[in-house]
């Protein structure tokens, strides 16, 4: 971890039931958490305000998509204004699973992640083994990237902390060209892919891995509460 802030978030993908995310959040709220670090997590939409109304305010909530404008005749989408409505604080965007399984686009990403940054919402925008998102504004502070390779969600095959730390250190050097030096040193990069309560305190001691994205993981508060300690 580098010295700007350790981000831990949970994407609980389309994971859950009433049942089982009330026993997830009682065990959040009553984890021990390191106060320096921000936490935040991804239930399905249709729980996000189960969650606010029963998750503890030190943790905070993201959605795991929203729309690319403003709300209106568009079946089955959720808008940025909607999240705001119910208490989101953040929303995860250009997740690998909704490039390759949904089909969204490097342009649509681009633009849900601007109109989301307008709103006022923080963006946890994912990349895959390169750098892609080049349109989501220039409001680079409430973004936080995701730096997730393919080949480690879900499947158990953790990045090593050299090929985490490598690949981070590409993407800050990718915002250093072009975007600002500034821009490069405090726009948090955070990993995710495989991370578990077992191998998130080597990937931690990196310098430029500033915190995860943890799905399966973060779907058992325990090891949730242990990773985002994992921090020292
Ligand atoms: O967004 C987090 C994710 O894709 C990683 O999933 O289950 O490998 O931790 P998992």
């Amino acid at each position: 971890a580098g010295s700007g802030k350790f981000f831990v978030g949970g994407n609980w993908k389309c994971n859950g039931t009433k049942d089982s995310i009330k026993q997830l959040v009682s065990d959040l709220n009553s984890a021990t958490l390191e106060p320096d670090v921000d936490v935040v997590v991804g239930p399905p939409f249709v729980y996000i305000d189960q969650v606010k109304n029963s998750l503890t305010d030190r943790i905070e909530i993201a959605a795991q998509n929203s729309w690319i404008g403003k709300g209106g005749a568009f079946t089955g989408e959720i808008s940025a204004e909607q999240l705001k409505d119910i208490g989101c604080k953040w929303v995860i965007l250009g997740h690998s699973e909704r490039r390759h399984v949904i089909g969204e686009d490097d342009q649509f990403i681009g633009k849900k992640a601007a109109y989301a940054l307008g709103q006022d919402l923080g963006v946890i925008a994912c990349i895959g083994e390169l750098l892609e998102e080049r349109e989501a504004g220039k409001t680079w502070d409430n973004i936080v990237i995701a730096y997730e390779p393919v080949w480690a969600i879900g499947t158990g095959k953790v990045a090593s902390p050299e090929q985490a730390q490598e690949v981070h250190v590409a993407v800050r050097d990718w915002l250093a060209k072009n975007v600002s030096a500034e821009v490069a040193s405090k726009t948090r990069i955070i990993y995710g892919g495989s991370v578990n309560a077992g191998n998130s305190a080597d990937l931690a001691k990196k310098e430029d891995i500033d915190g995860f994205l943890v799905g399966g993981a973060s779907l058992k508060g325990s090891d949730f509460a242990t990773i985002i300690n994992s921090v020292t």
